[in-house]
Formats: structure tokens, C-alpha cells, sequence
């Protein structure tokens, strides 16, 4: 496989080497210092692009690829609100395009569980209120992660007194992960409270509390390697297919 790399921060150097280790070619590796050379002509012979950039940066960068007619794979976050544009386009144009919150196989499995508990909560009509919780590293740069809204999204697919999320982010570099309500959050919100301290590479918690008990969904990134090797597994799935694609389509 030839890929690109479009932004060589953290998660575009882990995914050099994964990609070396996997047997494949970086045959082009796009940052700031080059944006201008992300064009038809660069990405001619590209099999796949793996963006990880900037929110400010992804759509134009995912555009790009699909107008070249060149496969991307894209994880950043904090844009997603633009996705489905771009998802309709890559179909409108027969392209490829795959894009997941997080490329972590047990986040995505942490999805599953997520959906099947707020189900059988639902069944229940069991008297208990969710919330989510999510801690990373100070660098981040948007809360709730993309990773909290895809938990937020999976339960209120399923829980009907809930209809939307709030986010709570107190200050940054909190010493504690333990955030209250907001009080001034609607019921049928769920809340997401966001904390940003150390260098936490992911924590992600879905908690039913009653006032009798609590069940808590808890996954933990050890490292970024995880993130960097599902983008891989996903750029190979991606290869020579046509279509839109997430994390679902990679585990069946
Ligand atoms: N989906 C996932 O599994 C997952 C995992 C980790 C990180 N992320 C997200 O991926 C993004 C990148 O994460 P990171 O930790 O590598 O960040 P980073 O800050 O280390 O790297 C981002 C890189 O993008 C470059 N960049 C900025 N604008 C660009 C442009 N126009 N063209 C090319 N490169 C450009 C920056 O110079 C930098 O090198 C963030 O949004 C982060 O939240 C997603």
C-alpha cells in the first residue's frame, strides 16, 4: 500500500511507523511546512491519505482528497459537524472515505456495549440517570472528545428521555477527574464532563447512577500506538473499495 500522511504531529508519526512495520510506503507526508503540495498532482499513485490534523484543517484537507479521487482516512476531531457534507460528496464522486472519533478497537467495543446498555436501561424503564465523563491530555484542544459525543449519540439512540448533550469542561489541569452537574442542565440532557490534565492519553467513563447503585462503562488508552495502528488497519480495509465507511463496517 502507498500512503500519504497528512499531518505529521503525534498520531501522523506513530502511523509512519506502524505503516513501515506493516510493510507499506509513505510515499508523501504533508504538514504546515507544505499544505500547498496536498494537490491532484501529489496524490497521484496514492492509494490511501491518513489525515490527522488540525479541526480548523481536516475538512479542506478530506476534500482535497476525495476531489484528487484519492482514498482518505481521517481521525481529527472537534469538525464534525461539516462530516456529512463530505460523506455525500465522496459518494456523489465514487470515492473512498473512512472516518472514525477513535481508532481504538476497545473504544469501539466500549461503542457496542454502550448501545446495548442504554437498550436494555430503555427496556427497563429503570430509574436511572447517565452521564459520561472524559479526561485527556492538556494538549487537546476540543471538549467534549470526539470519542464522548459518539458515547452521548450511542445513548440517546437508544434512551428515549434523552435528547441531547451538555457539556461541562471546568477549568483546566483539575487535579481530580470527579465533576459535578451543572445545575442548570435539562433533564433529557446528558452531561459530559469534560477534564483536561497530564498527559492522559484517553479515559472514557458511561455511568447509570440510581440512588441506590451505579454501573460504570469505563475504557483507558494506555498509548497512542492503539489509535495509530486501528488508522492502519482501516487504511488496508479501505483500499480499493468504494463508499463511506466507520469502525462498525471494520469489526463486522
Ligand atoms: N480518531 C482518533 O482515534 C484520534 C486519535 C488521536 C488524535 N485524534 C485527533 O487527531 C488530530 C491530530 O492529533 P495529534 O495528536 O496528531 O495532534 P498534533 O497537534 O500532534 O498534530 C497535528 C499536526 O497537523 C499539522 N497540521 C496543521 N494544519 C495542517 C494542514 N493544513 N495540513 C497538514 N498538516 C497540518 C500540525 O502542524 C501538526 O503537526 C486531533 O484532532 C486529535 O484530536 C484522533
Amino acid at each position: 500500500m502507498k500512503a500519504a500522511i497528512i499531518g505529521y504531529g503525534k498520531m501522523g508519526r506513530e502511523i509512519e511507523r506502524i505503516l513501515t512495520e506493516r510493510g507499506h510506503e509513505t510515499a508523501l507526508v504533508i504538514d504546515t511546512d507544505n499544505a500547498a503540495e496536498l494537490d491532484a498532482e501529489h496524490l497521484a499513485g496514492i492509494d490511501v491519505a491518513i489525515e490527522f490534523t488540525t479541526p480548523e484543517t481536516a475538512y479542506a484537507n478530506i476534500r482535497t482528497c476525495i476531489e484528487a479521487g484519492t482514498a482518505v482516512v481521517s481521525g481529527t476531531t472537534g469538525w464534525t459537524e461539516r462530516l456529512p457534507e463530505l460523506q455525500a460528496l465522496c459518494r456523489e464522486r465514487g470515492g473512498a472515505m473512512f472516518y472514525a472519533s477513535n481508532y481504538c478497537l476497545g473504544v469501539n467495543l466500549l461503542f457496542r456495549l454502550n448501545r446495548q446498555l442504554a437498550a436494555m436501561i430503555e427496556r427497563l424503564h429503570a430509574a436511572y440517570d447517565v452521564r459520561i465523563d472524559e479526561v485527556h491530555h492538556t494538549q487537546k484542544k476540543d471538549a467534549p472528545s470526539g470519542t464522548a459525543i459518539t458515547l452521548a449519540e450511542g445513548v440517546m439512540e437508544h434512551l428515549s428521555s434523552k435528547n441531547g448533550w451538555v457539556n461541562y469542561a471546568p477549568g483546566i489541569e483539575r487535579a481530580t477527574n470527579r465533576v459535578e452537574k451543572p445545575a442548570d442542565a435539562a433533564a433529557d440532557r446528558i452531561v459530559i464532563g469534560s477534564v483536561r490534565e497530564g498527559a492522559v492519553p484517553g479515559i472514557h467513563t458511561v455511568t447509570y447512577a440510581s440512588d441506590d447503585d451505579r454501573i460504570e462503562l469505563r475504557h483507558t488508552i494506555e498509548n497512542r500506538r492503539t489509535l495509530a495502528f486501528g488508522a492502519v488497519v482501516a487504511a488496508e480495509f479501505l483500499c480499493g473499495k468504494t463508499g463511506v465507511f466507520g469502525m462498525d463496517d471494520l469489526m463486522q
